[in-house]
Formats: C-alpha cells, sequence, structure tokens
C-alpha cells in the first residue's frame, strides 16, 4: 500500500539526458510532468563523452542505426539553442568535425574497409594520408600511418546539457523532480497508470516514460542489458589538447580523444587556457559494476597517447565507468509500446547523448497523440514482443 499519492500528467522515469530531455520538452509542450530519479544524471550520461558522430560509429549491418543517428545529429542545433534560450547555458555543441586515425597498416586497411561503408551508404568522409592528417590536427603522432575527415561529426557536453536541462526544468511550473527511485509500475485494467517510488508514493499519471537506461529492464521487460564504458578526464594545459575529435585504432582498438573549449579544465593549477580532454572508451559486456579496471585504464591511456602524444603533460582527474543500455539489435526503444499508457525512451547504447533530442521530440509527439518522426520507426519499442506484455 502507497503512503501517499500525487499525480501529474506524466512520469518519466530516469533523469539522465534522455530522460531529462523528454521531461524538458513534455513541460514545454504543455504537460505536467514528474521526474523520478534517485540520482539525477549519475548514469551512463555522468561517463558520456558527447560524440555526435552518426558517420564515424557506423559499421557493417548497421545502416538504420547510421540513418537514425544522422537524424538523431540534425536535431541537435535546434535542441541546443532552445535549451540556451531557456536557462542562459551553453551546452558545448561544438560543430568542428572529427579525424579519424588510423595508427598502423592493418588500422589503415580496416579505415579503408569503413570508407567503403561509407560509400555504399552515400557518406563522404575523405581519406587523407598521415601528413594530411597532421596538417589538419598538427597535435597528431608521428607514427599514424593514415586518416579519414568526417566534417559532419561534431560533439557537445553531456553533463553541461543535462545539468541545463535540470536548470529548464526546475525552473519551469509544471515539472517536479522527485529524487527517488522507481520499484513498480502501476497497472489498471491492462494500462499502466502510475509509478510506485521506493518512498511509498504512487505517482498517479495518464503517461508513464520508461528512461531508465539499462535499468528500464527491471520495471517493464524491455530487452535492454548493461554494456559498461569507461572513460577518462584529463586537464589539458595550453598546447596539449587537439583542436578537433580525434578518434580511430590503434593496433586494432577503438579509441576516441574529445576536446573541450578552452576554460573547461579543473583542479588545482588549472587556468582560463586548460581544457578537458575526455579520452574513451571500454565496451564491455557484463553487471554494472562501476569501479573502472586497471588495464581498461591503461589501454586507454596508452591507446590515446599513440594518437596525441602531446596528452601526456595533460593532468589525469577522473576516471569513470557507467554502463550503456543496449538492446538486442543495437537500435533504441523509443515511443508509445503497445501496454497503453506505458511509454519508453531507452536502449540508446552508443547513442544516447547523439539521439536525446530526437527522442525527445519522438516521445512528445507520442505523448500527444501527433506522428512520430520517420526515422524512429526503425526504434518500435514492440519489434521485440511480447516481452513488454510482462510489464507489472
Ligand atoms: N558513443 C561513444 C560511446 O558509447 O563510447
Amino acid at each position: 500500500m502507497s503512503l501517499s499519492e500525487a499525480s501529474s500528467d506524466v512520469v518519466v522515469v530516469g533523469g539522465g539526458i534522455v530522460g531529462t530531455a523528454v521531461a524538458w520538452r513534455a513541460v514545454e509542450a504543455g504537460l505536467s510532468v514528474t521526474l523520478l530519479d534517485p540520482s539525477p544524471g549519475d548514469g551512463a550520461t555522468h561517463a558520456a563523452a558527447g560524440m555526435l558522430a552518426p558517420v564515424s560509429e557506423s559499421w557493417f549491418g548497421e545502416s538504420a542505426l547510421a540513418r537514425l543517428g544522422i537524424a538523431g545529429l540534425a536535431a541537435w542545433p535546434r535542441f541546443a539553442a532552445d535549451l540556451a534560450r531557456a536557462t542562459g547555458i551553453d551546452v558545448g555543441l561544438r560543430e568542428t568535425g572529427t579525424l579519424v586515425a588510423a595508427y598502423d597498416a592493418d588500422d589503415v586497411a580496416h579505415l579503408r574497409r569503413w570508407l567503403a561503408l561509407h560509400a555504399e551508404l552515400g557518406l563522404e568522409p575523405t581519406e587523407l594520408t598521415g601528413t594530411q592528417a597532421r596538417r589538419r590536427e598538427p597535435l597528431l603522432g608521428h607514427h599514424v600511418a593514415g586518416a579519414a575527415w568526417v566534417p559532419g561529426d561534431h560533439v557537445a557536453d553531456p553533463r553541461t546539457t543535462r545539468a541545463a536541462l535540470s536548470a529548464a526544468l526546475h525552473a519551469h511550473p509544471g515539472a517536479a523532480v522527485v529524487r527517488s527511485a522507481a520499484v513498480r509500475l502501476e497497472r489498471d485494467a491492462g494500462a499502466v497508470v502510475g509509478v510506485h517510488d521506493d518512498a511509498g508514493t504512487l505517482h498517479r499519471a495518464g503517461a508513464v516514460v520508461l528512461a531508465a537506461g539499462w535499468r528500464s529492464g527491471e520495471l517493464a521487460a524491455a530487452p535492454v542489458r548493461p554494456v559498461r564504458g569507461q572513460t577518462l578526464r584529463l586537464d589539458a594545459p595550453p598546447g596539449t589538447a587537439p583542436e578537433h575529435v580525434v578518434r580511430g585504432r590503434v593496433q586494432g582498438r577503438p579509441v576516441y580523444v574529445v576536446p573541450r573549449p578552452p576554460g573547461t579544465g579543473s583542479g588545482p593549477g588549472t587556468t582560463a587556457e586548460h581544457r578537458e580532454v575526455v579520452v574513451g572508451a571500454t565496451s564491455e559486456e557484463g553487471p554494472a559494476d562501476r569501479r573502472p579496471s586497471a588495464g581498461g585504464v591503461f589501454a586507454l591511456l596508452r591507446d590515446a597517447r599513440a594518437l596525441v602524444p602531446a596528452l601526456d603533460e595533460a593532468a589525469f582527474v577522473e576516471a569513470t565507468l557507467r554502463a550503456r543500455p543496449a538492446t538486442p539489435d543495437n537500435l533504441p526503444l523509443v515511443g508509445p509500446s503497445a501496454t497503453p499508457g506505458l511509454h519508453l525512451a531507452t536502449g540508446h547504447h552508443r547513442g544516447g547523448v547523439l539521439l536525446a533530442p530526437l527522442t525527445a521530440e519522438a516521445v512528445v509527439a507520442g505523448l500527444t497523440g501527433a506522428a512520430l518522426p520517420p526515422a524512429l520507426s526503425v526504434a518500435d519499442p514492440d519489434r521485440f514482443t511480447p516481452l513488454l506484455e510482462g510489464a507489472s
């Protein structure tokens, strides 16, 4: 039995970048929203580097994901501008392109297979020699054998974006953020009509949006599993951080180096010229143990400095591990489900930051009875039915 009850039009379960974006777009659309999360922003968003990289993260067999990612990226500029207007916060969207580096001859062969895939998808990254790549990014290591330039893959700052979304929600009279954990869905005649939290409150709502990352599977039988990713944060003094996102392969291992603008460094001794640099990421199936592994930290640093040797001079600030929510086909689960009152916004795997703005638009369309953006047709939450029928 619940100790108390509250009600709103919508309850969003999960306060990461996806859930908070959904909640903000929903209150902007005139709905009253309760967002439930015991520790908002402390899931996958906390580790994410913020790459908006549908082209450089695409791979064989994933053309639907690449197309969805390209649509997701197109939603970012308006989202960032709307959020800046609402809060005065610059969310760090940097449209400066991505350099994809290949360290040795085998990595160059891999890069060329990837370039051939892009030709099939109608995408146009440009192959560069090592020398051409170093002209574009002078801090690129001398051993880097080849590269490609992806002008349309960008980056945003996930922590700042989530903080801006949180500020926008706190300032909105239609929004309430409740710091407790959802423990059970309330159902009535087959429909989801609310959520019970661990403080004993039943949050009644016309609709519940599950945006709890890989934990979404604990409330409904959403087929999401944790895929752990470690990222590192460095404080880079002037002259040690690349200008562009640099990613690539080093002897077969993927790595990325994401520089933020000057003034984003942290720790004692940082100055207005220091930059935060994020290095990522491991990809490990398994239980969501949040302790970074020694081997993961070592490999990320070794491979990042192979691409950008000047990073040796940066200060090590943080190693963070969180789990991404992955689905069986690596595509997310977005929109109204077959269970009345239950909407999903999860399963974004490596693309939670990239797809947050488009997901928020789609979920609000579903909540208000409008048509979902066509790009989301591949993200139907019921494509793994009858899995959602188990919602309890
Ligand atoms: N999108 C980058 C990652 O998941 O590591």
